[in-house]
């Protein structure tokens, strides 16, 4: 089945109102008609608002990088999804695995959090990724399938149908270590069967599965070869215009 590949951009904590302005602006000048490819960039909470005015007639869509699962309330310095959505954000990031690593999120957090992105009308983009330790100790897809299955617990098809799934491992964050398309395949291709069995083949092979780990201008192509890699969750290369338009371009030459 044909997905629309996505390419999302990852702005972690970079980029103060006006110099995500200006990015957006070149991104959206430089490349006007990047043709079947979802592009989504993720800023900050405090330029959500201003990003978003500036993509208002363009085709890149506008994403937070974490919610709180609540609504609203006594939580001081949180963000829920009903103000996120407030300021512009169509997309979240959840569970990423600085989030996980310093900030204790756990797979029962990312599942609270994926359910309230739905329940305000965000949509998800859920990551998991195994560390270099588990992956040397042989442990990717028990560590994988757990991140899925209890992140994921108690969805709807409908939800599932709509959800995006990130693979980023995490030795390949910001190293420079890429996983090649193979090993990055294999992973998708075992999240897909997962999800078959979680969610049912129709609803699974709707999910779309990015991968995420110094993806850059050079090894893009490659990697968006592979059948069930569905597009990018781009860190340090989507704040570089220049880079970040050229994955986007590979993804629309597929
Ligand atoms: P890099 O592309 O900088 O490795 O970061 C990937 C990432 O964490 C995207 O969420």
């Amino acid at each position: 089945m044909k997905r629309t590949p996505m390419i999302a951009g990852n702005w972690k904590m970079n980029l103060t109102i006006a110099a995500g302005v200006e990015l957006v602006k070149t991104i959206h000048y430089t490349h006007r008609h990047p043709g079947e490819v979802d592009v989504v960039v993720a800023p900050p909470f405090t330029a959500l608002r201003a990003i978003a005015d500036t993509l208002n007639d363009s085709y890149i869509s506008v994403a937070a990088q974490n919610i709180h699962w609540e609504t609203s309330g006594a939580f001081t310095g949180e963000i829920s999804a009903v103000f996120a959505k407030d300021a512009g954000a169509e997309y979240v990031i959840i569970g990423h695995s600085e989030r996980r690593q310093y900030f204790g999120e756990t797979n029962e957090t990312v599942n609270k959090k994926v359910k309230a992105a739905f329940l305000h009308g965000l949509t998800p983009i859920v990551c998991v990724g195994e560390t270099d330790a588990e992956r040397e100790a042989g442990r990717v897809h028990e560590v994988i399938n757990t991140q899925v299955e209890q992140g994921l617990a108690g969805l709807t098809k409908g939800q599932f149908e709509n959800l995006i799934v990130a693979y980023e491992p995490v030795w390949a964050i910001g190293t420079g270590k890429t996983a090649t398309g193979q090993q990055a395949e294999e992973v998708h291709a075992s999240i897909r069967e997962l999800l078959v069995k979680l969610t049912g083949q129709e609803a699974a092979e709707k999910i779309r599965i990015l991968y995420g780990g110094s993806v850059g201008a050079k090894n893009a192509k490659e990697l968006l070869s592979f059948p069930n890699i569905d597009g990018a969750l781009v860190g340090g290369a989507s704040l570089k215009p220049q880079d970040f338009v050229e994955i986007i371009k590979s993804a629309g030459a597929l």
